[in-house]
């Protein structure tokens, strides 16, 4: 009872200087979609606007193979080859970044699950009260191909862009480094990424749908119109349990 009515005020109630119990539903947002349907792209300003941590498995992975360390060594095969990292080595690395403090009020997860024991093993984590929202970013595999092939990286701030759709602004763009492709971006293994997603990935839309937390929004649209329409169901959700 104390717990519902905490719950419905969500307040957090501390004593002795410590936090003793928190009933503020933890916003678990995940953002389900192809490689290219614009995650990273829309996680990135969702982050600002929710004050949510953005937590990319990629960009994990890809801070570990640049820093060399015994992670990024093992989980570079697996991702210049366009094939997913063994689900133990995910959960391990995903389990510790969620621990941290920043991540205590919720987090924005792109990337993250990719299999349903992923998914499985992320429900069993959460509690009853959290908000889990699921957003899927749908777009065809056409799309996707030319996104990606248009993707370029400052190798030193890590701004994405594309040359395609968003060119970065030649008199500020990336001026201490260069702009680089992903290697996972070449066209060949481009193509096996897809056909990871569609065979391990895309189940997981049936997954959340089934748990009554999926939410389709269109990811072909421009990403201005696609933030919008994102910002208005992670309110609307949130506003359902205050
Ligand atoms: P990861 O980095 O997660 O790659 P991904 O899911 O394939 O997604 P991307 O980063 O390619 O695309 P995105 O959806 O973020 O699109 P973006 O916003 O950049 O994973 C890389 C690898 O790590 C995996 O292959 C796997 O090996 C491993 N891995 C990671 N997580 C794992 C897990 N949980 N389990 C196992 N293995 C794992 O946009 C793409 C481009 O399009 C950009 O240039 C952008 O500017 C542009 N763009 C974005 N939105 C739009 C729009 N609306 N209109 C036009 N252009 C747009």
């Amino acid at each position: 009872m104390i717990k519902l009515l905490l719950l419905a005020l969500c307040v957090s109630v501390f004593f002795g200087g410590g936090l003793v119990a928190d009933a503020c539903p933890r916003k678990v947002v995940i953002l389900l979609g192809a490689p290219g349907s614009g995650k990273g792209t829309q996680a990135k300003k969702l982050q600002a606007i929710f004050n949510l941590p953005h937590i990319s498995t990629g960009d994990l992975f890809r801070f570990n193979i640049k820093e060399g360390t015994p992670l990024g060594k093992k989980a570079q095969e697996y991702t210049n080859a366009g094939k997913l990292v063994p689900d133990e080595i995910v959960l391990d690395m995903l389990f510790d970044r969620i621990s941290k403090d920043d991540a205590k009020q919720g987090y924005i997860l792109d990337g993250f699950p990719r299999t349903i024991p992923q998914a499985e093993a992320l429900q069993k984590r959460l509690e009853d009260k959290d908000l889990v929202i699921a957003l899927n970013l749908d777009v065809s595999d056409d799309t996707v191909v030319k996104r990606i092939s248009g993707r370029r990286t400052c190798s030193v701030s890590g701004e994405v862009y594309n040359i395609y759709f968003a060119p970065p602004p030649k008199e500020r763009a990336c001026k201490e480094g260069e702009l680089i492709q992903r290697p996972d971006d070449r066209p060949e293994v481009v193509q096996e990424r897809l056909k990871v997603y569609h065979n391990q990935t895309e189940p997981l839309i049936q997954f959340y749908d089934r748990l009554g937390v999926l939410v389709n929004v269109d990811g072909e649209k421009d990403p201005g119109a696609i933030l919008t329409e994102l910002t208005r169901v992670i309110n609307e959700k949130i506003e359902s349990v205050r």
